[in-house]
C-alpha cells in the first residue's frame, strides 16, 4: 500500500478522517483540498439520477463520473463503489474492480457486507486491489433504513463482521447509521479506522454525500447537517443573470466581439 494509505491508518487515534462524495470533476476539484479520501458513491443513483434505490446503478455509470471525478483530484485518496451485482462471486468481483481501476485509477474500490463477501473481499485483497468496507445499513441489498445495532444479535454481527474485514486487511470501514455505542466498540476493537456516516462521534471520520451537506440535495435526514444553501445562491445568480439580460444589461461591450 502506498503512502496515501498509511497516511490514513497512522490518523486512527490521532486525528479525524474526512471523506466527502463527488460525481464530478467540479465538486472533486473543491473538496480534495480539504479531503483525505473522496468517494466517488453509488449514492449517484438516487442524488443524480432519481433511482428508487442504488440498485440500478450501473458499473459504467460509475466508471463515466469517477473518470469525471479523477481529473479534478490532486492528493486525496480516491474510492469507487463497487454498484450493486458487479460482485456477486469471486471472479466476478476481481475482473470488475480491475476494470474500475484501470479505466479510473483509483486508488481503492468499496464493497457492502462483512461475512457474506469473505471469498470475494479476500480475492481482491490477494490480487493488490486496496479495499474499503461497508457495514450498517447496505443500501445495495437493504430491506429497510433503520439504524443497526440496537439488537444483541445484530450488534454481535455487526462486531464480528467489521473484525473479519479488519483481519482481511481492509483499509477502513464505513459504518452506516450504526448506533452510537456499537460504533465507539467497534472502533475500539479493530486496527483500521471506522468512518461514520450517521454513525456518532467515536467514528475515526466522517463522510457525508457532499450535495446533501451544501444543500443541493433536499434529502432530511437526521444524520445530515446542511452547512450551506447552495440551491438559493444558484437561483439568485440565475434571477439576476435573468433581470440583466431582460433588462439589457448584459452582456455588454466588453462580453461581445
Ligand atoms: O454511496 C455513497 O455515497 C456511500 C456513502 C454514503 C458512504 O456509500
Amino acid at each position: 500500500m502506498n503512502n496515501k494509505f498509511s497516511k490514513i491508518l497512522k490518523k486512527k487515534n490521532r486525528s479525524k478522517i474526512i471523506c466527502l462524495t463527488a460525481y464530478s470533476k467540479n465538486i472533486a476539484q473543491i473538496i480534495d483540498r480539504h479531503c483525505d479520501i473522496v468517494l466517488v458513491g453509488d449514492s449517484l443513483g438516487s442524488v443524480l439520477y432519481n433511482y428508487k434505490s442504488t440498485r440500478s446503478v450501473t458499473l459504467d455509470i460509475m466508471i463515466e463520473h469517477s473518470k469525471s471525478v479523477r481529473m479534478g483530484i490532486k492528493k486525496s485518496l480516491m474510492v469507487v463503489d463497487m454498484p450493486h451485482n458487479t460482485y456477486r462471486n469471486s471472479s466476478e468481483a476481481l475482473r470488475n474492480a480491475k476494470v474500475i481501476i484501470s479505466k479510473t485509477k483509483c486508488d481503492a474500490v468499496k464493497l457492502e457486507g462483512g461475512k457474506k463477501i469473505y471469498n470475494i473481499v479476500k480475492t481482491l485483497i490477494k490480487n493488490k486491489i486496496p479495499v474499503m468496507g461497508h457495514l450498517g445499513i447496505l443500501p445495495q441489498s437493504a430491506k429497510n433504513f433503520k439504524a443497526k445495532g440496537k439488537k444483541t444479535i445484530e450488534r454481535n454481527n455487526l462486531l464480528k463482521d467489521a473484525k473479519i474485514l479488519d483481519e482481511l486487511g481492509v483499509f477502513s470501514i464505513v459504518l452506516e447509521c450504526v448506533e452510537s455505542s456499537l460504533a465507539k466498540e467497534i472502533t475500539k476493537n479493530i486496527k483500521i479506522p471506522t468512518i461514520g456516516i450517521g454513525a456518532s462521534v467515536y467514528c475515526d471520520g466522517q463522510v457525508l454525500v457532499t450535495d446533501d451537506l451544501i444543500g443541493l440535495n433536499f434529502i432530511k435526514v437526521r444524520f445530515v447537517k446542511k452547512f450551506a444553501n447552495i440551491t438559493k445562491q444558484i437561483n439568485n445568480a440565475i434571477i439576476r443573470f435573468k433581470n440583466e439580460v431582460k433588462n439589457k444589461k448584459f452582456p455588454k461591450k466588453i462580453n461581445s466581439y
